[in-house]
C-alpha cells in the first residue's frame, strides 16, 4: 500500500473535523489567520487545498458571499475545495446544498491539480492549505506544485499555509510515544489528550482530534527556514506568521529563533495547555 493511500484510508474510516453540524463554525473564518476575511473580499477566489469536510471554505462563503448578491456591483465569491476523501467531500457537499452555497467541491489528490483549477475569472486567488501538506507523501513537493500551477493563471496570490513545526510538535509527540512506550491503554490517551485540548461537546469531533493529533499513520514536521526558499523560487514574500503571533518579524530573525518552538512546546506541556507545534505562515505575491 502507498503512503498516499495508508491516510486516505485512515481518513475515510473517520473524516478530520468531522461535526454534528456545520453551522456552528460559521463565525471561525479568522482562526487559522487574522486577516482571511480582508483577503477573501481582496481576492475573490478562494481554493481550500485538502479541506477535508469543507467546514472552512463553506463558511467562508457562508459569510462573506451569500446575502449581498442583491447589491449592485457585488462580485461572487468563487470558493472551492480540494480533497481526496470522498466521505469529506460528500459531506462538505451537503452542507453547501443545504445553506445553497455553491461551494465547489473537487475529489482530487494534491498532486493531481492543475493549472485548470486555479482559473478563475481574475488573475487573483487566495490559497489556503490548513494541516493537509504535511499529511502527504511529500509535503515539499506537495507545496511547489501548487505554487508552479497557481502561477499559471494568476498575479495576485496569497497562500496561507498551516503545517506542524519541526521543533514546536517535538514535546507533544514525545509525551505520546512516551506513553505509547509505556503501553498505556487507547482510554487513558485520550484522556491525557482531551486533558490539553478539552471536550468540544461534540464526541464524534472530538474523536477525530484525537485520532488525527495522536495517532496518525503518516505526518511530518517543518520549519520556515525550509519552506521559505521554496515560496521564494516563485517569487512570493513571506507576510507574517504565526510564529511570532504575526507580529511581522523579518525572516532572518524567525529563522534564528525558531529552535524557540520547543521550549513553548515544553512549557505548554508542563502548564497542561494545549500545543501541538502548529503553525501557519502567509505568503503573497503580487506580479
Ligand atoms: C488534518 S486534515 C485537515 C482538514 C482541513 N484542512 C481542516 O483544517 O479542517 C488533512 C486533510 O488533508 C487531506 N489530504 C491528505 N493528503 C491529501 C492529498 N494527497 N490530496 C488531497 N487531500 C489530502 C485529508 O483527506 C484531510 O482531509
Amino acid at each position: 500500500m502507498t503512503n498516499g493511500s495508508i491516510v486516505l484510508n485512515f481518513y475515510k474510516e473517520l473524516p478530520f473535523n468531522i461535526k454534528k453540524d456545520f453551522i456552528k463554525q460559521k463565525n471561525n473564518i479568522n482562526f487559522y489567520h487574522p486577516d482571511v476575511k480582508k483577503l477573501v473580499l481582496k481576492h475573490r477566489n478562494v481554493i481550500d487545498i485538502g479541506c477535508g469536510p469543507g467546514h472552512f471554505i463553506n463558511s467562508v462563503n457562508f459569510q462573506l458571499n451569500r446575502f449581498p448578491f442583491s447589491i449592485k456591483g457585488f462580485r461572487k465569491i468563487n470558493c472551492k475545495g480540494i480533497d481526496f476523501n470522498p466521505k469529506a467531500i460528500i459531506y462538505g457537499l451537503q452542507y453547501s446544498n443545504k445553506y445553497k452555497l455553491s461551494t465547489e467541491f473537487i475529489l482530487k489528490s494534491v498532486f493531481d491539480i492543475s493549472e485548470n483549477d486555479f482559473n478563475f475569472v481574475n488573475d487573483s486567488i487566495f490559497i489556503v492549505a490548513n494541516g493537509s501538506l504535511h499529511h502527504t507523501e511529500n509535503c515539499l513537493s506537495a507545496i511547489e506544485i501548487i505554487l508552479k500551477k497557481a502561477c499559471v493563471f494568476n498575479k495576485n496570490i496569497s497562500f496561507l499555509i498551516g503545517l506542524y513545526h519541526y521543533h514546536g510538535r517535538k514535546p507533544f509527540l514525545e509525551h505520546f510515544n512516551n506513553l505509547k512506550k509505556l503501553k498505556k491503554s487507547e482510554e487513558y490517551l485520550k484522556q491525557v489528550f482531551h486533558s490539553l485540548r478539552g471536550y468540544s461537546g461534540d464526541e464524534l469531533n472530538d474523536e477525530s482530534w484525537y485520532q488525527d493529533q495522536v495517532n496518525h499513520p503518516l505526518e511530518s514536521q517543518h520549519t520556515i527556514s525550509e519552506i521559505y526558499p521554496l515560496f521564494k523560487k516563485y517569487n512570493f514574500e513571506l507576510v507574517n506568521t504565526s510564529l511570532d503571533k504575526f507580529s511581522g518579524s523579518n525572516i532572518d530573525k524567525l529563522i534564528q529563533n525558531e529552535e524557540e518552538q520547543y521550549k513553548l512546546g515544553l512549557k505548554a506541556l508542563k502548564q497542561k495547555k494545549y500545543f501541538p507545534g502548529y503553525f501557519t505562515c502567509l505568503f503573497s505575491k503580487d506580479k
